[in-house]
């Protein structure tokens, strides 16, 4: 069912949806659910998809994958600067696992000697493959559309769709406390098997009406997941990225995200300082200590692993 399909009352974002007092009926039907899913009538959400909603650590580390199905909405920004702001407390490694390799050539464009594909492939040692970054942050890089991760996705992970779960596993060993995963848009088997291996997901998205499409997609992809690999990868926080509250749009369709009451909601403000900050090869709280933007990422930094 799409978000446009409601027979009552139009929202700001564009969406269709009864009135305030169904509201959390509403809230059934704005995410998709899989048909695979059976849902018996005036079943709630909670009852539906109990294990999306659960948050298990199944060891020591905490994985986070800044996922939707959407393009250029901040996803390689925002999982950059929470990786640096959440290594002030904590081990972090960022893997960039996206084949345009973008997180890789702004944190760390020399040519890297390694790259996530050869860990992958068992071709390189996780310890020789990582960047240090900062004194508690690492990054698994992949060096764009001429490296192998694009390759590796398309070949040998076909036969081996729980690569991630052995990745994990090393960084563990590791010692790391949070990985972050910085995904393309795309909903292929390189993006599912990130997602079934983390243990939540940060929605990025602007305050604009195909971003609702992108979260959707989204969660009905997780929801199949969480479904056919018996996982319990949870979606709870939303970041509503680049607002700029002098526009009107804005404000509105920020107002209807903070109607999602089954989300966190995190609000990053527009800021010139996060594109100047990638051409100069720098997190952005390096860049720019002072950006208005950062007391907001550390919000979401220090919520990562929190229940
Ligand atoms: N809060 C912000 N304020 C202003 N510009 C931003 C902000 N966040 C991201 N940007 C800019 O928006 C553009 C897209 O950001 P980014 O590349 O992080 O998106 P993405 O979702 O990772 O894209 P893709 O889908 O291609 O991977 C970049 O130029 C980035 O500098
Ligand atoms: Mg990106």
């Amino acid at each position: 069912m799409k978000v446009h399909g409601h027979a009552r009352g139009r929202g700001r974002l564009g969406a269709t949806r009864p009135p305030a007092e169904t509201w959390r009926g509403a809230e059934c039907q704005l995410i998709h659910f899989p048909p695979s899913i059976s849902i018996p009538e005036n079943t709630t959400y909670e009852d539906t998809l109990p294990k999306m909603l659960r948050y298990a650590t199944r060891d020591g580390v905490h994985c986070v994958a800044f996922h939707v199905a959407k393009g250029g909405v901040g996803k390689t920004s925002l999982a950059g600067n929470t990786a640096y702001l959440a290594s002030r407390a904590r081990r972090v490694v960022l893997i960039d696992a996206d084949p345009q390799g973008s997180a890789t050539s702004w944190l760390a464009p020399a040519p890297c000697n390694s790259e996530l594909a050869d860990v992958l492939k068992g071709e390189a040692e996780l310890n020789d493959a990582l960047v240090p970054l900062a004194s508690n942050l690492e990054l698994l890089p992949s060096s764009g559309l001429t490296g192998g991760l694009k390759q590796f996705a398309e070949t040998v992970l076909v036969r081996r769709p729980a690569v991630f779960d052995r990745l994990r596993r090393a960084l563990t060993e590791h010692g790391t406390d949070l990985v972050i995963y910085d995904l393309s848009p795309g909903m292929s088997l390189l993006e599912r098997s990130v997602l079934m291996s983390v243990d939540e997901v940060v929605l990025p998205a602007l305050a604009e009406y195909f971003s609702v499409d992108g979260i959707n997609t989204a969660a009905l992809l997780l929801a199949e997941i969480n479904a056919d690999w018996d996982r319990d990868v949870r979606a709870d926080k939303l970041v509503v990225n680049a607002l700029n509250r002098s526009f009107r749009r804005h404000v509105q369709a920020h107002a209807d995200y903070r109607r999602l009451d089954r989300f966190d909601l995190f609000t990053v403000a527009q800021d010139a300082k996060v594109a100047e900050s990638q051409f100069m090869h720098q997190p952005l709280p390096v860049y720019e200590a002072g950006s208005k933007v950062i007391p907001e990422l550390q919000r979401l930094a220090d919520a990562l692993g929190g229940s």
